[in-house]
């Protein structure tokens, strides 16, 4: 399973970089706006210094919601670093518009599933990534991870060859869960990350183990 940061914020992507554990980056507007990075130019300066710090997928979201505007955008977005995935919201012009990356060579990520039904619209339309948001799903009462294992199931029995990047992550639970249920990316926030490093029978056992060590020095 693949590592992706779920941040606009450099010092975070850095840390998390420094780990030696990252493969890419997805950001949204929210994330951007969080920043205090305002304006397109701003905003594509910032997709470029993110694409300059990690060696991976950066995820760049577009703003337009009609199909012309959303191509014309994605281009844009594309045409910053190699790197860049276009990343497109689960709408009709947005399935329409991910068809039209697929077949002239730039690589999408589908953002705001919900469900197996956007996921296959999302797969069918050639979507590098398709984002299911489980943190949302679950805050609305419902169980995200039975998406997660029902998007494993779908896409292995179909072939498709979409990779289901999980989203919206709350917890390091959520990261475990995403690995046990075959999601082939998960996108988290940095603290989530680290908290998988953390166990309370490490830190009594080291600090022991460095104890112990004085008395052999
Ligand atoms: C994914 O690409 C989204 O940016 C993100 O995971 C949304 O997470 P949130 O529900 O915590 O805002």
């Amino acid at each position: 399973m693949k590592f992706f940061i779920d941040t606009a914020n450099l010092d975070q992507i850095k840390e998390a970089n420094d780990l030696g554990i990252l493969d890419g980056v997805t950001t949204n507007p929210s994330l951007m706006a969080k920043e205090g990075i305002k304006g397109q130019e701003a905003v594509f300066n910032h997709y470029k210094t993110i694409c300059e710090m990690v060696n991976g997928d950066i995820s760049a979201e577009v703003i337009a919601t009609e199909f012309n505007a959303i191509v014309e955008e994605g281009k844009k977005l594309a045409a910053i670093h190699k790197n860049i995935v276009v990343k497109v919201p689960m709408i009709k012009d947005g399935v329409k518009a991910i068809k039209w990356f697929t077949d002239n060579g730039i690589r999408t990520n589908c953002t705001l599933v919900f469900s197996a039904g956007q996921a296959i619209l999302a797969a069918k339309a050639g979507a590098a990534y398709i984002s299911p948001f489980i943190g949302r799903i679950d805050d609305s009462g419902w169980d995200g991870m039975l998406l997660i294992e029902q998007l494993s199931h779908i896409f292995q029995v179909q072939g498709y060859t979409s990779e289901i990047l999980a989203a919206s992550i709350r917890s390091p639970n959520h990261i475990i869960r995403c690995a046990e249920a075959g999601a082939d990316v998960v996108t988290s926030p940095l603290e989530s990350i680290l908290g998988l490093l953390k166990h309370p029978l490490t830190d009594i056992g080291l600090a022991k183990f460095l104890e112990d060590a004085k008395k052999s020095a």
